[in-house]
């Protein structure tokens, strides 16, 4: 069988996943085998495939159809145009995830002093971290997570990125490694409420468990961390995180409990849902 013929039958068979994008993903896993780039692909689309190859993609194929993320087989995922390694003890990256990048960034750059102190708490795969030490030079950035496996996806990641000396990984619960103050936490929480896990699509159940339960009303894990935020946070910081959007008038009203006299924002991610609490101005 040819290279056309294996992309179109792989392709069919995805489509049993429901996937609206069985297609690419049969040409992800294809280029993943063969080790090709997409115009290698296209321009060799009636060359033979050997049959090494072909059980290979097979394989793949299989796991997809057991419905493990596409991400979790191929070991790799794009967040803010960089790609990490990603394996089943992170979370897979969200794009929805990639505001909180872009607000630490223009929240960095809107100050005065260039040397910023950053916390990612939760960090899994580094996303938020590496993002954010690539895109400021000057910042410093303490990475905490609660699983050591994580933490060693994490790693691998700030080499890759080489942001291995500006960004420092931690484990522990919520902020309680930090001994300093930081001008920013950021974090992506888990959030799910606990009795909504099992109802989540087949993918969702591949990721880590302590990723995603945010205890009996999914707000546990952000309670802890405005707890401990009000003690350690700049005066002068802020406190951004990420939330479902069923979440914007809980969590605003939690925030304001902790952070009574702070400015509270909803920051809306790109198709327009709630998605990050923003807390400033803060009179600790
Ligand atoms: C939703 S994932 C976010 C991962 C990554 N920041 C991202 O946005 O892709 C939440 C992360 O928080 C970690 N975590 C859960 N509870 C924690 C705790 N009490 N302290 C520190 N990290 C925790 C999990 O291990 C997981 O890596």
């Amino acid at each position: 069988m040819n290279l056309r013929e294996i992309f179109n039958s792989a392709g069919e068979t995805l489509m049993r996943t429901g996937s609206p994008d069985a297609q690419l993903e049969a040409e992800v896993l294809i280029r993943h085998v063969l080790r090709i780039d997409r115009a290698t692909f296209f321009r060799d689309l009636e060359q033979p495939v050997t049959d090494c190859d072909r059980e290979r993609l097979d394989d793949l194929v299989n796991r997809r159809l057991n419905r493990e993320p596409l991400n979790y087989i191929t070991g790799l995922r794009e967040f803010y145009g960089l790609d990490f390694e990603v394996s089943d003890s992170v979370l897979i990256p969200r794009q929805e995830t990639e505001l909180l990048v872009d607000t630490v960034i223009s929240l960095a750059r809107s100050r005065p002093k260039c040397e910023m102190k950053i916390c990612d708490i939760g960090t899994g795969s580094g996303a938020i971290a590496v993002s954010v030490a690539v895109n400021l030079p000057s910042a410093e950035v303490m990475a905490i997570d609660i699983s050591q496996r994580a933490l060693d996806i994490a790693d691998a990641n700030r080499r890759m990125h080489g942001v291995y000396n500006r960004v420092s990984l931690r484990r522990g619960n919520l902020l309680e490694p930090v001994d300093w103050k930081p001008e920013i936490i950021v974090s992506n929480p888990p959030y799910i409420r606990r009795s909504d896990l099992s109802l989540l699509q087949p993918e969702i159940q591949y990721e880590p468990r302590v990723a995603l339960d945010g205890g009996p009303d999914g707000l546990e894990v952000i309670r802890g961390l405005l707890r401990q935020s009000s003690d350690k946070v700049s005066s002068t910081g802020a406190i951004l995180f990420e939330i479902d959007s069923s979440q914007k008038d809980s969590a605003r009203m939690l925030s304001r409990e902790y952070f009574p006299n702070s400015e509270i924002s909803i920051l809306d991610d790109l198709s327009g849902n709630s998605r990050a609490i923003l807390i400033e101005k803060f009179d600790l």
